[in-house]
């Protein structure tokens, strides 16, 4: 070990130490959040005050309030790293993952808020009856690979064309931009849009190297590609720093315009209807 790399290991245990000094004699920082309890029939936001030290995120002050004051407080979570998307709720009214959102990031000398998210129904407390958008993913057309392009049963591709759909996958299906999307949370179109997730989705089986499907008709009708008006609010929120306007659902926008709504297509269209 070089002195360098010793002297700072030395200096990073003194300030570790310090710390562990200072919050022994210091005075326990406390805050408030106003958490939302109540089931499909209603609720209100109750207050709970518990003490918060550095590096807590969210969930950990749920937890805290939970084995504290509030035992049968529900709320659903599994990693607590980012990375099950089952911690979503609305923090002072934004869509987050309360497992990635730090308390050194919010005004604590105001209550903080912790709502379920609101495009969904509520099941108890923090927890959202999320079932829908399974629903969704069943109805939006399957992966229908190419037949292989070699006797040996193997496929080839360009690496541009694999690259060009990973980052859809990357997808934890949190659905935090499903909450914050406009067309979902405020007009309630679930029957007739099936939100960013989903377009998302699709476009990672559109741009599929392999896929054969052209899934525009169902993007257009039963999909209601038409209801985003682009906000990229979604963009914003998504956890996993996925492009969803700019990458999948504009591509897919221009998709449907060139295949449904370009005049020269249509002619070639009913000229093949009619030679039927
Ligand atoms: S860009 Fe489209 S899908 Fe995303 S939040 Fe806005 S309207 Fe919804
Ligand atoms: S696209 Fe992003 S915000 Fe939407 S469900 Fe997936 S990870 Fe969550
Ligand atoms: S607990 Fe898994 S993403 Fe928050």
């Amino acid at each position: 070990m070089t002195a360098s790399v010793s002297q700072s290991i030395v200096e990073s245990g003194q300030r570790a130490a310090e710390r562990s000094d200072a919050s022994a004699g210091g005075v326990a920082k406390k805050a408030t959040f106003k958490v939302w309890r109540g089931d499909s029939n209603g609720g209100k936001l109750e207050t709970y005050t518990t003490e918060v030290s550095e590096g807590m995120v969210v969930l950990d002050a749920i937890h805290q309030i939970q084995s504290e004051s509030a035992n049968d407080l529900a709320v659903r979570w599994n990693c607590k790293a980012g990375k099950c998307g089952s911690c979503s709720a609305e923090v002072n009214g934004m869509p987050k993952l309360m497992c990635m959102t730090r308390l050194n990031d919010l005004d604590l000398s105001e209550p903080v808020t912790v709502e379920p998210m609101r495009a969904f129904p509520p099941v108890r407390d923090l927890v959202t009856d999320v079932s829908w958008n399974f629903e969704v993913k069943k109805r939006i057309t399957k992966f229908t690979p190419r037949a292989p392009d070699v006797a040996d049963g193997t496929w080839r591709m360009d690496q541009a064309d694999v690259d060009r759909v990973q980052e859809f996958r990357k997808c934890i299906e949190c659905f935090l931009c499903q909450d914050v999307c406009h067309v979902l949370r405020d007009h309630n179109k679930h029957d007739s849009f099936i939100g960013p997730r989903f377009l998302t989705y699709t476009a990672a089986l559109e741009m599929h190297p392999l896929d054969t499907v052209d899934r525009t008709a169902e993007l257009k009708e039963a999909h209601g590609i038409g209801y985003c008006n682009i906000t990229k609010c979604c963009t914003k929120v998504c956890p996993e720093g996925i492009t969803i306007t700019d990458n999948a659902i504009i591509p897919l926008k221009e998709r449907v315009v060139d295949e449904h709504y370009d005049p020269l297509r249509a002619l070639v269209r009913l000229f093949r209807r009619k030679s039927q």
